[in-house]
């Protein structure tokens, strides 16, 4: 961290961590109304408020023209609903940015508590934050499911489905691999090129969602009941229909290959997808890998996703 944004942090008396999070299952299908499976990653966004003049944001390095602008509308949204308190609003990211790993969406959530607290004067409560939240990533991503930023505001492992509460998935660890793959078209250029090819064929399109439902179902039961290996398989077919629905790529394909090879359980690609992005495996113990593959000059990390000590 830069010295000013140090000295800043400790100016400031109100701070927020929003986690970033993996899709375990049932990407895009959540879009459509099917339930998806996510769980917060213990990387993610940091914000903090500075007593101010008026309410601003510090736009974090690193950040691209489009993803300013957004990010501006998104915030200025935010700072509307909370009447504007007089707050400089700082970023700190942890997370690779346009990934698949929830940036916006954590994002969303770290900076809406730091709004919130500063409005109340109080803690902020998750579901203030998840519906704050919620309209920050409308500016983001267009019509986003909001299983991103309700994952990131329940800092834990949920099953979502759209206009329903999400539901807690009590389990025992489940740690993954997570390796990234390269660049990628944004999310709301993923989802809207599906929504095209979806309204062409619905039909088809229709039975592959309903099928990736099915399989978010019976992977939460697989991890509430501790069976890895069935969730690992439920991964690799999920996996397969989203490569079914044209949301792989070669890079994604030979990635996952990569950590099937290096002994994962399942291994898919998480998030949109697209061209690039970020792939899961899921490992009993995945630190052997991640070193093996860190020496093969990826990026990637291990993360637990549910359990005693987890984030
Ligand atoms: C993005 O993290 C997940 C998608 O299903 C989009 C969404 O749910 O809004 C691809």
């Amino acid at each position: 961290m830069s010295t000013a944004a140090k000295s800043s942090r400790q100016q400031s008396h109100i701070t927020s961590f929003g986690p970033g999070k993996v899709i375990l299952l049932g990407e895009h299908g959540v879009v459509y109304g099917h339930p998806a499976l996510a769980a917060a990653i213990s990387r993610g966004m940091r914000a903090w408020g500075v007593p101010a003049q008026s309410t601003s944001l510090k736009i974090p390095d690193g950040v691209s023209p489009s993803q300013q602008e957004a990010l501006e509308r998104a915030f200025a949204r935010a700072a509307k609903k909370t009447k504007h308190p007089k707050i400089s609003v700082h970023l700190e990211s942890e997370l690779p940015l346009s990934m698949g790993l929830g940036s916006s969406g954590a994002l969303a959530v770290a900076v809406c508590r730091v709004l919130i607290e500063a409005q109340t004067g109080q803690p902020a409560k998750a579901r203030q934050v998840e519906a704050l939240a919620f309209e920050m990533e409308k500016e983001f991503h267009g019509t986003p499911s909001g299983v991103d930023h309700t994952t990131s505001a329940r800092g834990t492992m949920v099953l979502f489905k759209q206009g329903k509460a999400a539901e807690v998935v009590a389990s025992k660890p489940v740690k993954v691999l997570v390796a990234m793959v390269g660049p990628r078209s944004s999310t709301k250029q993923t989802v809207g090129a599906l929504r095209e090819r979806q309204k062409k064929w619905p039909a088809r399109y229709k039975r592959v969602f309903e099928q990736i439902g099915k399989l978010v179902l019976e992977g939460a039961s697989a991890v509430r009941q501790g069976e890895l290996e069935a969730l690992g398989d439920v991964m690799n077919m999920n996996h397969g229909m989203l490569n079914a629905l044209g949301l792989s790529s070669p890079p994604i394909e030979e990635m996952v290959a990569r950590l099937r090879g290096l002994g994962a359980l399942g291994a898919k690609l998480t998030g949109a997808g697209g061209d690039g992005g970020a792939v899961i495996g899921l490992f009993r113990e995945p630190e052997p890998s991640v070193m093996k593959l860190r020496a093969q000059g990826i990026d990637c990390f291990a993360s637990q996703l549910a359990g005693p000590g987890a984030l």
